[in-house]
């Protein structure tokens, strides 16, 4: 009997000593972006109440100070015991392929999430049978914003095509509006650029230019340049100051008419500023783009060599279960990337992005990192700057077709 109690109470010892652990998890989800993220972390804190997790964000839209951070923390040997990337090239092409991330596809196979996840997702987090990393969600990035009522106002609806667009634009500088259309700093004109290509080139060009069978210096490229910097010119002239939520409270203001941004803007909308979808702000396909959904996937992945590995799985866990999906999508404006969510969870906006993702041609986005690695992407944010600039359209097509034969895109 006492025999029996000593191993009682030497196991509950052992048993709270590993469930007294810690957890760093890395992101950039911090403040207006940080909500879905608290989310999260509140029902791993519900399964794993000893747990301290230490939720670790260094702020900056679409990631670029967290990028440079997480890299000398890597390069440093203290990476953190996850941390977010985008699904595809962004996270393949740098430490995967440097060997830095550990296999998750036992983890898939053992929470069953091949069966879970759209296939073409879980082929963009792998090379060969090996998993990289869990997506949390899908977000589009291709989407035009607006303030219905200002809309309504100025007698103008969204426009469908980039050649509408730019007549709206002029009767909207006409009727005084000096800056139509809005755009923030550096990654949210590539963000632009983006949309403008889509849906200038069409989404079957696009593929073709990640896959090395359409040239940057393609005339049709080169002309999606020139019609980006037509449609820059219809932007505010301070966009380097601002980020991209200043940039929406622009629209909402009614400083400008339109903004192109990605969906975690319904997020900033209704969880945020407590907008209603529809009322307090409208949405439409960015111009020509209608029946092409252009997504990113935020995911988190495992670096080799964490001091808390055990917790690091189980946040994996959590993130991939459908409770957690459900509890940070809604408040993110993204949907699930798992295919059995609960839609009644989901306000009108999503509701319409996960009709898209079903119905629509998928592709990939630049910007968000599901199709060229980060070594193209971080220079080519140059390229955009300089034409920005210059409006030099075959320059920066020919610079962008140097990055890509660098990057080994298409190879
Ligand atoms: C994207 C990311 C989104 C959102 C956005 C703005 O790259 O995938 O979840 O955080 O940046 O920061």
């Amino acid at each position: 009997m006492k025999k029996a109690l000593l191993i009682a109470a030497a196991l509950a010892t052992a048993t709270s000593a590993a469930a007294a652990g810690k957890l760093e998890i890395f992101s950039w989800w911090a403040g207006d972006e940080g909500p879905a993220l608290e989310a999260l972390v509140k029902l791993y804190k519900q399964k794993y109440p000893s747990v301290a997790v230490d939720n670790a964000t260094v702020s900056g839209g679409a990631g670029t100070n967290a990028k440079a951070v997480l890299k000398t923390r890597m390069l440093g040997g203290t990476p953190p015991d996850s941390f977010q990337a985008h699904a595809g090239q962004e996270l393949i092409g740098t430490w995967v392929v440097a060997n830095r991330m550990e296999d998750l596809s036992g983890l898939f196979k053992s929470e069953g999430w091949d069966k879970v996840f759209p296939k073409d997702l879980v082929r963009l987090i792998s090379t060969g049978s090996k998993a990289w990393s869990v997506p949390v969600n899908v977000h589009r990035s291709n989407v035009m914003w607006y303030n219905p009522a200002k809309l309504k106002e100025w007698g103008v609806t969204a426009p469908k095509t980039w050649p509408e667009f730019l007549t709206t634009c002029t009767k909207l500088k006409a009727k005084g509006l000096a800056a139509p259309l809005v755009v923030g700093e550096n990654w949210t004109q590539q963000h632009l650029w983006e949309s403008v290509a889509i849906g200038t080139l069409g989404a079957q060009n696009w593929e073709n230019l990640w896959a090395g069978k359409l040239k940057f210096t393609d005339p049709k490229v080169v002309g999606a340049f020139t019609t980006f910097g037509k449609v820059m010119d219809c932007a505010n002239k301070d966009a380097s100051g601002l980020s991209w939520q200043q940039a929406s409270d622009r629209i909402i203001s009614g400083q400008s008419a339109f903004n192109i941004m990605g969906d975690w803007a319904a997020g900033y909308f209704t969880t945020t500023k407590k907008l209603a979808p529809n009322t307090g702000f409208g949405w439409a396909a960015a111009p020509g783009t209608t029946k092409t959904f252009v997504m990113l996937a935020d995911s988190f992945g495992l670096p080799k060599g964490t001091k808390n590995r055990a917790e690091a799985l189980n946040w994996l866990r959590v993130l991939g279960s459908k409770a957690g999906q459900d509890a940070f999508n809604p408040l993110k404006g993204s949907i699930a990337a798992r295919t059995d969510s609960d839609l009644s969870k989901y306000n009108t906006y999503s509701k319409s992005a996960a009709a898209d993702w079903k119905s629509n041609k998928i592709v990939g986005s630049l910007v968000h990192g599901a199709v060229a690695p980060e070594s193209f992407m971080s220079a080519f944010g140059t390229v955009i700057d300089q034409f920005v600039a210059s409006r030099n359209s075959a320059g920066a097509a020919a610079a962008a077709q140097q990055l890509a034969v660098r990057a080994g895109i298409g190879k």
